[in-house]
């Protein structure tokens, strides 16, 4: 049986590929879909279900393969605590449109200056559609927002967020790493054990 994720983010794509290994999961050019997504949600769960949503719709507007066993979509927020949790669900275009990760990562360096509280999380939420409906599970890692970018890897805010329990960024991070404690990682793992099992 395939999957298919719900995104065109070449990153989240491999990250996903990586974590749910050996199921095949498929991304949004591999089904055809060229669509935009109106992310207009306020919340990760809204945005999250509305892109599961349109696709699910669509394939089933193609004729589901029979081969498809489901859909799931994920939103991210990066939610500061010092900025009462901002940017959260407006984590893609905090600094304008269209959306900019270098520009959005200079305004989370020049909203934090001279702050101490640097605390701050990833909160993923992933919806899954199935022919049974939809259901979602949720993914947190704790960290803290660097005073500076590094590392090479990753993508996003990765340069800057130092996940609890570590002392360099998630993009300093071996890709393994990441992809054993993040945000996304523990939401997938969620999905995998809770939903996915009970589908077999
Ligand atoms: P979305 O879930 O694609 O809407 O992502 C929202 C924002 O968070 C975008 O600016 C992404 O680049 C960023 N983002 C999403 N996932 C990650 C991640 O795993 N690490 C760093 N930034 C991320």
């Amino acid at each position: 049986m395939k999957t298919v994720f719900a995104s065109n983010n070449v990153h989240k794509l491999e990250e996903v590929r990586k974590i749910l290994y050996p199921m095949e999961i498929l991304g949004l050019r591999d089904i055809g879909f060229h669509h935009e997504i109106d992310e207009k949600g306020t919340t990760l769960e809204a945005n999250s279900l509305l892109k599961a949503q349109v696709v699910w719709q669509w394939l089933v507007g193609q004729g589901l393969d029979t081969d498809i066993s489901g859909v799931f979509a994920d939103d991210t927020g990066l939610e500061i605590a010092a900025l009462n949790g901002a940017p959260g669900v407006y984590s893609a275009r905090w600094a304008g449109e269209p959306s900019d990760d270098g520009r959005n990562r200079q305004k989370a360096l020049a909203s934090l200056m001279g702050m101490q509280d640097r605390s701050a999380r990833f909160r993923t939420v992933i919806t899954w559609i199935d022919v049974d409906g939809a259901q979602q599970v949720e993914g947190i890692v704790e960290g803290r927002i660097a005073t500076a970018e590094s590392g090479a890897g990753g993508f996003g805010y990765d340069s800057l967020f130092i996940p609890q329990g570590h002392n360099t960024t998630f993009a300093a991070l071996p890709a393994t790493e990441k992809n054993r404690i993040s945000h996304r990682a523990r939401a997938l793992c969620a999905l995998r054990d809770t939903i996915l099992t009970n589908n077999d």
